[in-house]
C-alpha cells in the first residue's frame, strides 16, 4: 500500500503529528475519535506523517491496543467502511500505559513520542486530546508540562483540545482557565463544542455573510423575535451519574446553546481568522442583558420528565428511575429562558431558549420569526390572521434552511395561505457521514482555531447562566416532575411565551 493516505483530497492534509488521547479505552475515543479519524483517513485528509498514541490505564502493548480498537470498528461508522483507509489508520496507532496523575507515565509517553517522531515522522508536533473526566485536566496539563511536552520551539506545535463540561460555574470555568493558562498559552488550548463541528452550524455563518439579501433585514426593525430549540428524544442513557450533578442548564445552555446563539446574533467580523470571529461572539455574549434574581423567575423555567410515552405509544420511564440517578433527585431535564441582547441590532427583540430530554423529538433548529407586514392591505383576511415570514434554520435530524411567506390560493375569492421555500442539504449535496468531530479534529491539525472556543468566549457564557444557578440553589424546585415523557416539556415553557403574545414553533 502507498504510504500516502487513501483518496488523495484538494483540501490540505493535517500537518505531520502525533495525536495522544488521554483516555483512549474510554467511549468518546471509540464512538467519536476514532470514527472521525478514520474519515479523515479514508478521506485522504491526515498526512503521511501521523500517529495516534493510545493513553490510558490498562496492560495493553501497541499490538493489544491496535486488536482492541479493531474490534467491531464498524460499528460507530455510518458511511462504508473501507479495509485498505483502516489499515493505513491501524498500523500508525501506539499505546501508552499510565495513570493520569503519575508522573512517570508521562516519561514513557515522551519516549514513545521521541520514538514515534523518529519512524513516523511526526517531527515533534504534538496535539494532546483530553477524552478524560474534567477533573484530570488540570494534573494531565502540569504533568505535560513537568515532561516538557508542551513547549513549542524550533517551529514544533503542541496544541491541547479539551473537552466539556468546562467549569461547572463562573469561578470554576475561570480557575480551569488560569490552571491551563499556567502551562500552555492561549493559542494551543483548543476547548471544543462538538455543534461547532457541525455542517449547518458553521453555515449559519455562511447563510448570513456570504449572501447580501439577509444581512440588511436580521435586526429589530425586521425580527420580531428568535427562537432557538435543542429539543432530545433520549433520556440520559447511562449517563445519570454526570446529569444528576450537571442538569440540562450546565449540560446544553453556556456552550451548545449559546454558540448558536452567538452566531445568529453577532456582528459581521472584520475578516474569518480565528479572533475576528470570536471577538464578535464575545462581544454578543457580553451584551446580553445579565439577569437578576427577579428577572430569574421571571424569565427562566425549568422542568422534570416524569414517567411517560413516546409518540410510538413506547412506555418511557421518569427521570427519577433512570439508572444512576437518585430517586429524589431535583435536577432539571428541561430548561427555557428569554434572553435579551443589548445593543443597536437586537434591542427589545427577544430571543427565547429551550433544551431538554425526553420531549417528543430531536429537533434542533433557530427560527428567525419575522414582524408583520406593517399595512393591512386586504382587509377581509385580516392583517393579524396573516403569518408573518418565519425563517427556519433546521440542525438536526434533517438540515434544511425553510423561509415561510403568504400566497394567494387558487380560488376566485382572495385566500392567502402559507407556503414553504425549502432547501434539504441532503437532497442537494447528498448525505455527508459524519460524527461532528471530523472538521474540528482537522482544525486542530491545521492550527485554525476558528471553531474552538476561547477562554474569554467559555467565561462569558458562565457569566449569564450563574445568577441563574444561584436562585435555582436557593430555591429548589417543588413541583418536580411537571412534565410527562414525550411532551414538549412543562407548560410554564409555554406560559413565558403566551405572556408575550407569542408561541413556540411547534417543529414539523
Ligand atoms: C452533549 C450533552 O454535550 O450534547 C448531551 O452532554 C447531549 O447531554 C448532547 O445529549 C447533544 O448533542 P447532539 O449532537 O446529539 O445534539
Amino acid at each position: 500500500m502507498s504510504k500516502k493516505a487513501p483518496n488523495m483530497p484538494s483540501m490540505p492534509t493535517g500537518s505531520s503529528c502525533a495525536m495522544v488521547i488521554f483516555g483512549a479505552a474510554g467511549d468518546l475515543t471509540r464512538r467519536k475519535l476514532i470514527p472521525a479519524l478514520y474519515n479523515l483517513a479514508h478521506e485522504g485528509l491526515l498526512s503521511d506523517g501521523f500517529a495516534i498514541v493510545g493513553f490510558a490505564n490498562r496492560e495493553w502493548s501497541h499490538e493489544e491496543f491496535r486488536n482492541q480498537v479493531s474490534k467491531n470498528w464498524r460499528e460507530y461508522l455510518q458511511g462504508e467502511s473501507n479495509d485498505v483507509a483502516w489499515s493505513w489508520l491501524v498500523e500508525r496507532m501506539y499505546f501508552v500505559q499510565g495513570n493520569l496523575e503519575q508522573s512517570d507515565a508521562y516519561s514513557r509517553l515522551s519516549k514513545t513520542l521521541a520514538e514515534v517522531d523518529k519512524t513516523r515522522g511526526t517531527k515533534g508536533n504534538y496535539l494532546f486530546y483530553m477524552a478524560t473526566p474534567p477533573a484530570y485536566f488540570g494534573t494531565v496539563v502540569a504533568l505535560l508540562d513537568e515532561k516538557n511536552l508542551v513547549g513549542e520551539s524550533d517551529g514544533r506545535w503542541r496544541r491541547v483540545i479539551i473537552e466539556k463540561p468546562f467549569g461547572r460555574d463562573y469561578e470554576t470555568a475561570c480557575d480551569l482557565n488560569l490552571q491551563l493558562l499556567r502551562h500552555l498559552r492561549e493559542h494551543q488550548i483548543y476547548r471544543i463544542d462538538h455543534y461547532l463541528g457541525k455542517g449547518t452550524v458553521q453555515n449559519i455563518l455562511v447563510f448570513r455573510f456570504a449572501n447580501g439579501i439577509f444581512e440588511p433585514i436580521w435586526n429589530r426593525r425586521y425580527i420580531d423575535h428568535v427562537q432557538i430549540t435543542v429539543a432530545e428524544e433520549l433520556g440520559v442513557e447511562m449517563r445519570g451519574n454526570y446529569y444528576d450533578t450537571a442538569g440540562a442548564l450546565r449540560d446544553m445552555i453556556p456552550n451548545h446553546m449559546f454558540q448558536l446563539l452567538a452566531l445568529t446574533s453577532m456582528e459581521p467580523p472584520a475578516s474569518f481568522s480565528a479572533d475576528a470571529v470570536r471577538n464578535e461572539k464575545v462581544k454578543v455574549l457580553k451584551a446580553v442583558h445579565p439577569f437578576k434574581p427577579e428577572t430569574v423567575l421571571r424569565d427562566v423555567v425549568r422542568g422534570q420528565y416524569g414517567e411517560g410515552a413516546a409518540p410510538t405509544g413506547e412506555r418511557l420511564p421518569a427521570y427519577r428511575d433512570e439508572p444512576l440517578v437518585t430517586a429524589t433527585s431535583v435536577m432539571e431535564t428541561f430548561v427555557a429562558m428569554k434572553l435579551t441582547i443589548e445593543n443597536w441590532r437586537w434591542a427589545d427583540v427577544p430571543f427565547y431558549l429551550r433544551t431538554g430530554k425526553r420531549l417528543p423529538a430531536r429537533v434542533s433548529e433557530i427560527v428567525i420569526q419575522f414582524k408583520h407586514a406593517p399595512l393591512p392591505l386586504f382587509k377581509h383576511v385580516g392583517v393579524d390572521e396573516l403569518s408573518a415570514n418565519q425563517l427556519v434554520l433546521r440542525i438536526q435530524p434533517e438540515e434544511r434552511i425553510a423561509l415561510r411567506f403568504g400566497v394567494k390560493v387558487p380560488a376566485a375569492t382572495m385566500e392567502i395561505g402559507e407556503v414553504d421555500m425549502e432547501f434539504s442539504y441532503e437532497d442537494r449535496f447528498g448525505k455527508v457521514t459524519s460524527t461532528g468531530y471530523e472538521t474540528l479534529l482537522h482544525d486542530a491539525f491545521n492550527g485554525d482555531a476558528t471553531l474552538f472556543r476561547r477562554a474569554d468566549g467559555v467565561e462569558g457564557g458562565w457569566e449569564i447562566v450563574t445568577p441563574i444557578l444561584d436562585v435555582w440553589k436557593t430555591l429548589p424546585p417543588r413541583e418536580f416532575p411537571n412534565y410527562a415523557a414525550g411532551m414538549w416539556g412543562p407548560t410554564v415553557a409555554d406560559d413565558l411565551l403566551a405572556r408575550d403574545g407569542r408561541a413556540w414553533r411547534r417543529p414539523a
